[in-house]
């Protein structure tokens, strides 16, 4: 089929991954979460002794270490390690609070976010840009051509409310506060190397704060079908 790649960005807690997973399975299109990619690299780092700080040798990671998504909507699943033969199933422990508060740290590392957008690129390839990506640079910097390309933006409650459900279903306990506290935190960092808070041009804002997921992906389908 001819190209379509849908690139979506936004903050956690906007509903993008569940949003960007469904319209992949309803388009029957490839699914890439690009925030998965920056999770499992910062979990390698944990497992091995890397620390997040340390820039030269999370760029040197960057390069070698191993990590694969199944672009299966239906399936999700991250496998990841040093190498291919030491690579885990890591679906569960990259969304670990531990990741979620190092992972800025190798979001900022210029040197590894060159690696891993190289590799985002080749994986929109790699299914013939047939795709929905999903993350914070993707309208930008991973994949400006896109034929479609969304800013999902919601108010700072109602992305609260949703990274504390989404915890809740996980087991996780957290409390409110450590939860506000933590998702600010990293859209404040996050926004030191990306800007996903406005659209840049030519890209649409859909903001979910008042639409439940069907409205939301119902909106995301309408502005599919108006520009392709
Ligand atoms: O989307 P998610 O919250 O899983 O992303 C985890 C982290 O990965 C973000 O907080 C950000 O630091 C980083 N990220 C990024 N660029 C992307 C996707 C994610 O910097 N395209």
């Amino acid at each position: 089929g001819r190209s379509l790649v849908i690139a979506i960005d936004g903050p956690s807690g906007s509903g993008k991954s569940s949003v960007a997973r469904e319209i992949a399975r309803r388009l029957g299109l490839a699914y890439q979460d690009t925030g998965a990619m920056y999770r499992a690299l910062t979990l390698v780092c944990l497992e091995n002794g890397v620390s997040v700080q340390n820039q030269a040798a999370v760029e040197e990671l960057a390069e070698r270490f191993y990590f694969e998504q199944w672009f299966d909507p239906g399936v999700g699943m991250v496998a990841a390690g040093l190498d291919a033969e030491r690579a885990l199933d890591v679906t569960d422990e990259i969304r670990e609070p531990r990741v979620s508060e190092a992972v800025s740290a190798v979001a900022t590392n210029l040197g590894a976010r060159t690696e891993l957008i190289r590799r985002q690129r080749a994986a929109i390839e790699s299914v013939r840009n047939r795709m929905v990506v999903e993350g914070r640079d993707i309208t930008t910097v991973v994949a400006p051509k896109a034929e479609v390309r969304l800013l999902l933006t919601a108010s700072e409650a109602a992305r609260l409310a949703r990274r504390g459900a989404q915890l809740a279903s996980s087991g996780e306990q957290q409390s409110a506060e450590q939860l506000a506290q933590q998702v600010l935190a990293r859209d404040a960092k996050d926004s030191t190397v990306v800007d996903f808070q406005r659209a840049a041009d030519g890209v649409v804002t859909i903001d979910s704060s008042d639409l439940d997921f069907d409205q939301t992906v119902a909106a995301v389908l309408r502005l599919v079908h108006e520009t392709v």
